[in-house]
C-alpha cells in the first residue's frame, strides 16, 4: 500500500508540527508495512501571499494532483495578511472546492492533561462532533438594503438542501454505530428557529430508520453547550448544523483541555475528492519560531488520516504512542506544564510508535 499525501505546513507553528506529524506517518509506515509518498507545498502560506501577491496559484488543483489525503498545518499570519484573506484564499478553498462535508472532531480527555472541568478524570469525556461543513447558516443568500440609514435592512438566510442534511446525518449515524454505546445526539433549536430547525429534526427521525441499533436523542443547543460542561459524560457521537457544530467542535475540545493537542478532519466520505487533516489550532505567532509548540495535535491528525485512508492498527498505535507520552511529565511540552521541546516530543512518539 503506497498513499500520496500533500504536506502543507502554512504558517507560525504549522511549519514547527509539520515536520513531528509527518515522523510519526513515517514510523506508523514502516512498523505497519505501507509506504507514504511525500509531497510538500509551500503554497497556502502568508509567505506564499508575500512572494505572489496571492495564497495559492491558480493552478493549485493541478498542482496537488490527486493525492490520498491532504496534510495540512495552520495557516494566517495577521501582521502580514488579514485573517479573513488568509482563510478564504486557502483552507476554505479546500473544503469547498473538494467538498469536504464533514468537520469531524474528537473530543477525549486523556491522561496527563489538565481538564478545565472540576473533577473529570480520562475515560469521562469521550465523544465525537460531527458539523455540516458547506451549507446551513453559513450561505451567501441575503443582502443589505437602505445602507446607512435608519431603515437599514439587513438579511441572511440559511440553506438547508434535503442531500446536505441527510449526508451529514448519515455519516453521523455511520460513526455511532460503530461505537460501543450507538448513541446519536442532535443539535436542534427548533423552538425559536421554526423553520429549518424542525426540518433537520425531521430529517433525523427519517434517517434514523436506516440505524435500528443506533439510538439518538436532541438537545437545543443552549442546553447542549451547558451539558457540554456540565455532563460531557452523556455524549457519544453528537452532530450540528455549520454554525452548532462550529461552536460545539471548539467548545468539545476546549472542554478535555489544551488547544494544542486537539485534531480535526475536513472530510469527503466518499472519496470523491480528498479529505484534508488538521490540528484544531492555528499558527500561533505568539510562539513560532521558538520549538514549544505542542505537536500532538498534527500527530493525531495524521491518526486519523490513517484511519480515513484505512490504516485502522497504525492510527491506533499512534493514539496509544501519544498516551504514552503524555504520561510522562518529562515528555510534555510548555502549553501542558511540562519543559519538552516541539521535536522532543515528536521524536518520543515516533519512538513509541516504532517499539509499541
Ligand atoms: P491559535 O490557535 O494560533 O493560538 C491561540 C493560543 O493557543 C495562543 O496563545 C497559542 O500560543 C496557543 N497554541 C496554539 N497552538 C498551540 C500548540 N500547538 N502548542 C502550544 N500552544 C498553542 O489562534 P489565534 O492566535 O487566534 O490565531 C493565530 C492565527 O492562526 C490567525 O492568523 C488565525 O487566523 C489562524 N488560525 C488558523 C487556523 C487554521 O489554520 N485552521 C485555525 C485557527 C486560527
Ligand atoms: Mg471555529
Amino acid at each position: 500500500r503506497t498513499y500520496d499525501i500533500a504536506v502543507i505546513p502554512g504558517d507560525g507553528i504549522g511549519k514547527e508540527v509539520m515536520p513531528e506529524g509527518v515522523r510519526a506517518l513515517e514510523a506508523a509506515a514502516s512498523r505497519f508495512g505501507f509506504s507514504v509518498r511525500q509531497q510538500w507545498h509551500d503554497f497556502a502560506s502568508c509567505d506564499y501571499y508575500a512572494r505572489h501577491g496571492t495564497m495559492m496559484p491558480e493552478d493549485w488543483k493541478q498542482r496537488l494532483g490527486r493525492p490520498s489525503a491532504l496534510f495540512f498545518g495552520a495557516v494566517g499570519w495577521p501582521d502580514t495578511v488579514p485573517d479573513h484573506v488568509s482563510l478564504w484564499g486557502s483552507l476554505l478553498q479546500f473544503r469547498r472546492e473538494y467538498d469536504q462535508y464533514v468537520n469531524l472532531r474528537p473530543v477525549r480527555l486523556m491522561e496527563g492533561v489538565p481538564c478545565p472541568l472540576a473533577g473529570r478524570k480520562p475515560g469521562d469525556i469521550d465523544f465525537w462532533v460531527v458539523r455540516e461543513n458547506t451549507e446551513g447558516e453559513y450561505s451567501s443568500v441575503g443582502g443589505r438594503m437602505f445602507p446607512g440609514t435608519a431603515r437599514e435592512i439587513v438579511l441572511q438566510e440559511t440553506v438547508m438542501t434535503r442531500h446536505g442534511v441527510d449526508r451529514i446525518l448519515r455519516f453521523a449515524f455511520d460513526l455511532a454505530s460503530k461505537r460501543p454505546r450507538k448513541l446519536l445526539t442532535s443539535a436542534t433549536k427548533s423552538n425559536g428557529i421554526a423553520i429549518t430547525m424542525p426540518y433537520w429534526d425531521e430529517r433525523v427521525e427519517a434517517i434514523s430508520a436506516e440505524y435500528p441499533d443506533v439510538s439518538h436523542n436532541k438537545f437545543h443547543i443552549d442546553i447542549l453547550t451547558a451539558n457540554f460542561v456540565l455532563k460531557p459524560q452523556i455524549f457519544d457521537v453528537v452532530v450540528g448544523s455549520n454554525l452548532f457544530g462550529d461552536i460545539l467542535s471548539d467548545l468539545g475540545p476546549a472542554c478535555a483541555g489544551t488547544i494544542g493537542i486537539a485534531p480535526s478532519g475536513n472530510i469527503n466520505p466518499e472519496g470523491d475528492h480528498p479529505s484534508l487533516f488538521e490540528p484544531v489550532h492555528g499558527s500561533a505567532p505568539d510562539i513560532a519560531g521558538q520549538n514549544v509548540a505542542n505537536p500532538i495535535g498534527q500527530v493525531w491528525s495524521a491518526a486519523m488520516m490513517l484511519d480515513h485512508l484505512g490504516e485502522a492498527d497504525a492510527a491506533a498505535a499512534i493514539m496509544s504512542a501519544i498516551e504514552t507520552v503524555l504520561k510522562e511529565p518529562g515528555l510534555r511540552t510548555r502549553d501542558l506544564g511540562g519543559r519538552a521541546s516541539t521535536t522532543d516530543c515528536g521524536k518520543a512518539i515516533a519512538d513509541a510508535i516504532r517499539t509499541a
